[in-house]
């Protein structure tokens, strides 16, 4: 049976076609009946219906509703129309790994085309970062920082914390490089080799890595783009596995923007808590909300010390900082200790510099403008993949975050989809990279990051058109 409504939907009315149950030219069920007599919404049966169509099955005509389409007109058929300007380079097969360096390699940043777009954020930046170069002491070029960081960066991240309803004090918390240093210090404080870690699935690449590296186990929890992983889902998984850490993002999740519910934050901890569960949050998008307020951290229900909060400014401000920071709760003790053997301090200038930053309020400064500009931003591109990707079958609408995750038909395998892309100059994260196992080969993370650009657009045009002739 499919996993969603809509793909159950799709499935009868495929097979009820392919049966000869409804002939070709046979109208099919208006909208309105097929939601009353299957109990769905309208959005259900118009993706339902809309994937159909791509996939040549039935057709829609204005005014008059859906029908089923005469048997030549298939899937195949349309395969055969005009074949598009062939890619400047032969394309060749990539694994999802490969994908992953390659991805890297362009600086990871961003999707389509690299950008040159200046925040308003980076020339307070920038003066505050050379200010603490021009300060800095000779004695302070001889020694190291303290490892936990400068203790005026992490009194303006305690009081920052404070808006996602955590209290923290300065000296509960970790400066690390990034947030990605910041899970991996998480991890090795709570984990052993061969430990189970339940993760989302689809999850952010880089916990799977980080994962494989310290040779634990992923279990992958299923994981909507509205509310990210379902306690249920969770409970279920604890009664079968001995899972050691849970590592979630409960706001604004990567790749499905998800935000996760109040209630099942709450209930998660009554899961976990009992079991003695190290779960490590990973706040990361936490900041880029679209609405008014931020969404409560997952950390900031927990009175037990049992939650690892990550986060860096990578999504926030700037991915070339390469600061972070982790409030490690019960785990603190090995957590410094780990800090100093896997990176022993940080650049006390840098700390300084972005400590000036947020002490002049230059950081809530740049957020109101970003994320004013990535809710504007997320809302064209939604209004661009109809029209460019009419192929993309469901799209999440998430309330925050940077990216949308969008699902094409089950025919299209994004990974050589990107193979096709890049020897066109475009590039785009094939949904196989969030996770380990073999799935998602027919989504895509799209970012809306940066603004619609002519040539932005053009390069989502020639997309569209690349999966049409590739699978779709
Ligand atoms: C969900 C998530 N966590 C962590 C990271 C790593 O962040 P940083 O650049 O701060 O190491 C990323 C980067 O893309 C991410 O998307």
């Amino acid at each position: 049976m499919p996993e969603y409504l809509y793909q159950q939907l799709e499935q009868t009315l495929r097979d009820e076609i392919k049966s000869g149950q409804r002939a070709p030219a046979d109208r099919l069920p208006s909208v309105r009946q097929l939601c009353a007599e299957h109990e769905v919404s309208k959005s259900t049966v118009l993706v339902a219906y809309g994937r159909l169509e791509s996939e040549g099955l039935i057709e829609a005509r204005p005014r008059s509703g859906y029908f089923v389409s005469a048997p030549q007109k298939t899937k195949k058929n349309i395969l055969q129309s005009p074949a598009p300007s062939q890619p400047t380079s032969a394309p060749a097969e990539v694994s999802a790994g490969q994908v992953l360096v390659d991805i890297m390699e362009q600086g990871a940043a961003f999707d389509l085309l690299p950008s040159t777009e200046v925040s308003p954020g980076n020339e307070a930046l920038r003066r505050c970062l050379s200010r603490a170069q021009r300060q800095q002491s000779s004695a302070e070029q001889l020694y190291y920082d303290e490892p936990m960081g400068l203790s005026s960066l992490r009194t303006q991240l305690a009081q920052r914390l404070g808006q996602s309803g955590s209290q923290i004090d300065k000296n509960e918390l970790v400066i690390t490089s990034g947030c990605q240093h910041a899970l991996l210090l998480a991890l090795m404080a709570t984990t052993q080799p061969g430990d189970v870690v339940a993760v989302e699935s689809p999850g952010y690449y880089g916990v799977f890595q980080l994962l494989e590296t310290l040779g634990l186990q992923a279990l992958e929890l299923p994981s909507s783009a509205e509310s990210g992983i379902s306690p249920d889902a969770l409970e279920l998984a604890l009664q079968h596995w001995n899972v050691q850490a849970l590592m979630i993002s409960p706001c604004y999740a990567t790749p499905t923007g998800a935000c996760m519910p109040e209630a099942n934050k709450r209930r998660i901890l009554e899961l976990t808590q009992p079991r003695g569960i190290a779960i490590i949050e990973d706040d990361i998008y936490g900041d880029c909300y679209f609405g008014l307020q931020r969404p409560r951290s997952l950390h900031s229900y927990d009175d037990t010390g049992s939650v690892l909060l990550c986060s860096s400014f990578s999504k926030s401000l700037s991915r070339d900082l390469r600061v972070g920071w982790i409030a490690p709760g019960r785990y603190l003790e090995q957590v410094k200790r780990l800090k100093v053997v896997t990176a022993l301090a940080s650049s006390r200038t840098l700390q300084q510099g972005i400590s000036r930053f947020l002490e002049e309020g230059s950081l809530d400064r740049h957020l109101r403008h970003m994320r004013q500009q990535h809710r504007d931003q997320c809302q064209e591109l939604q209004t661009l993949i109809p029209k460019y990707l009419p192929m993309a079958t469901r799209c999440s609408q998430p309330e925050g975050g940077v990216a949308l995750w969008l699902e094409l038909p089950d025919s299209v395998d994004t990974v050589s989809l990107y193979a096709k892309a890049r020897a066109l100059g475009i590039t785009i994260t094939p949904g196989r990279l969030f996770t380990a196992q073999d799935r998602y080969q027919n989504f895509l993370r799209m970012s809306f990051a940066h603004p619609w650009t002519t040539k932005r657009k053009e390069a989502l045009k020639k997309l569209g058109k690349l999966v049409l002739t590739n699978g779709a």
